[in-house]
């Protein structure tokens, strides 16, 4: 007789359950992805403890037919595909029908389901049903899991504090709802409402739910499209940045996803308007022929595979690029924000609290009761009500609507303006380092080492995208000596260099010789920028001769600028001034510091109470 033998169902779904149900987020995001699926338009969420002691949804989706209820906890048991066809062009959340048999293997889970008709539940502890009963016909479906990870003490074990557990509930529950405006979504713990949109479909009111009304004014709409993909969202000034890559929100096909590359093309696109280590606000929203798309990659399907990488985050990163290329971004002097608008200018919200009350009873919960939360969701929170209470009724959320597809229309046929600077002129130099100039709409303060870096910066990465013509010899050639390995690995690339004007001769056993020089070099400093070029050549591990140029064009833009505390004529400010004006992007140097800063009229005016 054999030794391998077949494990019965309920061992497989709670092996499947490792992979699937990796926390109470898990099974949040699963359940609430059904629900979407499931056509529901009102979705509330109820934990107690982080989801560890209690998970409730509750939604008014289609609901499931009571013949079907079993067979929706066993395994590979699905609706949503029924061929290999159908696998290749996933239109829904789910398709792997495996999600309930797998929560259900790991807790304790009581379902109340109807398609409208007669409704049925089901109890079933450790994935065994153990009681069916009647329940009443109220469309949808209510599902409650207990006692999560109860019989896999390990992974019990493994959870991390109440806080860190709700913090990822949070945050994959913030996403589905940016992914669904159209759907109204409530969050709460142990009774308080984390989040809670109105499902009126205007996603910039879900990102104000989440985020703030303060970051949300400073988000501009975008849109990009090619061939196969069209992209929309929303995305952050600059000047509103973030240590963490978590605030960057990537959909595909209305599906949360997670991938570097796309990331990374966000990023780009922001380029050097961002200071080294900082990231931006975006939810980027990616439509495109489900086959283009693999989401048949890991069981949480989160991870994808494109088939058409490369146009995608191309598309990604010059549409971003092209949107801030648009903009004037000088922030303002006075706090970490763009110069305040006139009120007439501002932007509002409708916030409507009573359009989807909670509709069921039981759901009621008092708001002010006293519950443990973690610091970021109260002051979160705390945020959000004043942001709330600060929204105005005047705007209605379909002129909302409208008024961004104006903004996006708008912005489609806007031509790019050749400056973006405004004209100023110089008044002087303060403290050797700052130039304050005036405009038609107040005083500007420029940071002058910043204004130059970025003036430098422009000018060499053209001169070395621009094939090196003009060299000078040297009259002295510069020696360079290397190790073994780095000598064989700067001869590999060595064609690089040549392509910015740089040839290097062998020399001896492991060195260079190097006899000429691109004319427009910083004068002095051959030696030094030449080293430096192979220094970078060699750290970076994948060798792009556009990023060498660009990696070079920065280096020696810092060396050659001028520093602070450097006295200038004001023929040399106003030289400076008026080729900063010239720059592609002139409000940030290249390591995404700002180089302008404003104090508008109307905020002088409010500081000295000229105005109320
Ligand atoms: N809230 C719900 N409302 C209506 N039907 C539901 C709901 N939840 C689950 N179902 C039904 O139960 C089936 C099984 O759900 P399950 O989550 O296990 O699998 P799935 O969603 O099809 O795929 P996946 O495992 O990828 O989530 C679904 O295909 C759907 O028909
Ligand atoms: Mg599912």
């Amino acid at each position: 007789m054999g030794h391998i033998i077949q494990l019965d169902e309920l061992l497989a779904n709670k092996i499947a359950a490792g992979e699937v149900v990796e926390r109470p987020a898990s099974v949040v995001k699963e359940l609430t992805e059904n629900a979407v699926d499931a056509g529901a338009n009102i979705i509330e969420i109820d934990l107690e403890e982080a989801g560890l002691a209690s998970i409730k949804i509750t939604d008014n989706g289609s609901g499931i037919l009571e013949d079907d209820l079993l067979t929706a906890f066993s395994r590979h048991a699905t609706s949503k595909i029924k061929n290999e066809h159908d696998l290749f062009r996933i239109k829904t959340l789910g398709f792997r029908g495996e999600a309930l048999p797998s929560i259900a293997s790991v807790s304790k889970i009581k379902i109340t389901t109807s398609t409208g008709d007669a409704g049925s539940s089901a109890e079933f502890h450790g994935g065994k049903c153990i009681s069916r009963t009647a329940a009443p016909a109220r469309k949808g479906t209510d599902i409650e899991v207990t006692d999560l990870f109860y019989n896999t003490p390990a992974r019990l074990k493994y959870m991390k504090t109440v806080n860190t557990e709700l913090g990822n509930v949070t945050d994959i529950v913030n996403r589905i709802a940016l992914s669904h405006p159209e759907i109204s979504f409530r969050l709460r713990h142990n009774g308080k409402t984390l989040l809670h949109t109105n499902g009126q479909g205007d996603v910039r009111q879900v990102l104000a739910a989440i985020y703030g009304f303060q970051t949300v004014k400073k988000m501009l709409p975008f849109k990009g499209e090619s061939l196969d993909f069209t992209i929309t969202g929303y995305a952050g000034l600059p000047e509103v940045t973030r240590a963490s890559r978590n605030y960057l929100s990537v959909l595909v096909n209305g599906r949360y996803i997670k991938n570097y590359a796309i990331t990374r093309a966000i990023t780009e696109g922001y380029h050097t308007l961002l200071p080294i280590g900082r990231f931006p606000v975006v939810l980027l929203s990616i439509e495109m022929d489900p086959i283009l798309v693999d989401v048949n990659v890991h069981p949480s399907k989160q991870e994808v595979r494109f088939s058409k990488e490369k146009e995608l985050t191309s598309l990604i990163s010059e549409t971003i690029k092209a949107l801030f290329h648009k903009e004037t971004l000088i922030p303002s002097g006075l706090k970490e924000s763009r110069a305040v608008q006139k009120p007439s200018e501002q932007i509002s919200f409708n916030w409507d609290e009573s359009v989807k009350k909670p509709f069921l009873e039981s759901s009621k919960t008092k708001e002010d009761e006293d519950v443990f939360l973690p610091k970021q969701v109260m002051e979160k929170q705390a945020d959000f009500r004043e942001d709330a209470k600060r929204l105005t009724d005047k705007t209605t959320t379909q002129h909302l609507i409208k008024q961004h597809e104006e903004q996006v229309e708008e912005f489609d046929d806007e031509p790019v303006p050749a400056r973006r600077m405004p004209d100023l002129s110089v008044i002087g130099q303060a403290h050797g380092t700052y130039i304050i100039c005036q405009g038609t709409d107040g005083i500007y303060m420029i940071d002058q080492h910043a204004a130059q870096e970025r003036i430098k910066y422009e000018y060499y990465r053209d001169k070395l995208a621009a094939p090196a013509r003009e060299t000078q010899d040297l009259l002295i050639p510069l020696t360079l000596d290397y190790s073994t390995d780095d000598f064989i690995r700067i001869s590999e690339n060595r064609s690089l260099l040549e392509q910015v004007g740089v040839f290097l001769e062998d020399f001896g056993t492991s060195g260079f010789i190097v006899r000429s020089y691109p004319v427009w070099f910083p004068k002095g400093e051959e030696q030094e920028t030449v080293e430096e070029m192979i220094e970078q050549m060699l750290t970076m591990k994948k060798i792009n001769i556009g990023k060498l140029r660009e990696e070079a064009a920065i280096m020696m833009s810092c060396k050659k600028s001028i520093k602070a505390n450097h006295h200038l004529q004001k023929s040399d400010m106003e030289h400076l001034v008026n080729e900063l004006g010239g720059c592609y992007d002139p409000f940030t140097c290249p390591h995404g510091r700002p180089v302008i800063i404003q104090f508008s009229i109307y905020e002088m005016e409010k500081m000295f109470k000229r105005v109320m």
